[in-house]
């Protein structure tokens, strides 16, 4: 990105933002330890040193949850590739830079946590389990070739997907020592999001149009990182069909919400660039709302059937 362009004084007005946002949020984040939330006492060795290998039935996780648990713990994994991401785009010096460890020492407490209670508790195979990490951090991920406007926003909705996929995961496990781990997951999540949505708030007011632009592009194009994992289309309909995280989610309670919160309908500070890219977001959230509903209507016909059947559909 060429320092003249008009992103990158964005970035360097947004910099006194950042400090005040990290300063904010090493205040409202609570210290916790993943070790207090593994039930150490489940575990036992395996083979390799004389106990017994994982086998399918030790899991007491259906498989929805072990669905859930292994996408949401290989996302988390590949945090290297999101700390170059980060640390490539928006430097290492300054606010920025102690935001990036910062953010980076978190989300690195989340995949350990995560890990060592599927391993103690034997919730998913752990062979498994490390050869798709090794797959999938190996080939690593990328995000294109996002403006620095275009990845905070990008990081705003997919820290909220986050956080609604792991807590609506912890519900789905049907354990309460794991709905207690991804709930405190979840709660650092917010605290991500709030981050990056503040920046884009700040971003706005300096910017309007090159905002817009950048969080319609963003809304438009959302995916998760993941879309390179292991089985991550058979995983992720899973997720979507038991309610974890589906299209109605998405748009309910993570892209609305938050262009709530930046006020983007009840903006008057557009240029004809901000105005159009307002429009094209506007008709691209109302075809998103009609695909929510559609899908969600046909989620509930296969519930009926699998219910007239006699089958138990999972749902959260
Ligand atoms: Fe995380
Ligand atoms: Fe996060």
């Amino acid at each position: 990105m060429p320092q003249t362009s008009p992103q990158a004084a964005v970035l360097t007005e947004l910099e006194p933002v950042v400090a005040e946002n990290l300063d904010r949020h090493i205040r409202m984040a609570k210290e916790w330890h993943p070790h207090d939330y593994v039930p150490w006492d489940e575990g036992r060795n395996f083979a390799f040193l004389g106990g017994e290998d994982w086998s399918p039935e030790q899991s007491r996780l259906d498989a929805t949850a072990k669905a859930a648990m292994f996408v949401n713990l290989l996302t988390e994994d590949n945090l290297p590739s999101y700390h170059r991401e980060i640390a490539t785009r928006f430097g290492r010096d300054g606010a920025w830079g102690q935001w990036v460890g910062r953010w980076t020492a978190e989300e690195g407490r989340h995949g350990i946590a995560l890990r060592d209670y599927l391993v103690v508790t034997r919730g998913v195979d752990p062979v498994e389990l490390e050869r798709a990490r090794m797959d999938y951090m190996t080939t690593g991920y990328d995000s294109g070739d996002k403006s620095p406007l275009e990845a905070v926003a990008y990081v705003s909705f997919q820290e909220l997907a986050t956080r609604v996929s792991h807590r609506n995961t912890g519900r789905a496990t049907g354990d309460p020592v794991a709905d207690k781990l991804l709930a405190r997951i979840a709660t650092d999540e917010n605290l991500h999001m709030i981050f990056y949505r503040n920046l884009v708030t700040a971003a706005f007011d300096i910017d309007p149009d090159e905002t817009m632009k950048a969080v319609a592009t963003e809304v438009m194009n959302f995916e998760m990182p993941g879309a390179n994992m292991a089985n991550f289309r058979k995983n992720s309909t899973i997720i979507a069909k038991a309610g974890i995280y589906d299209l109605r989610l998405h748009h309910d309670e993570v892209v609305a919400p938050i262009l709530r919160t930046w006020k983007v309908f009840d903006r008057s500070d557009f240029g004809p660039e901000g105005e159009q890219a307002r429009e094209r977001l506007a008709e691209f959230l109302t075809g998103l709302d009609a695909q929510a509903t559609r899908f969600v209507e046909s989620r509930e016909r296969m519930r009926a059937r699998m219910a007239a059947k006699g089958e138990t559909p999972v749902q959260v």
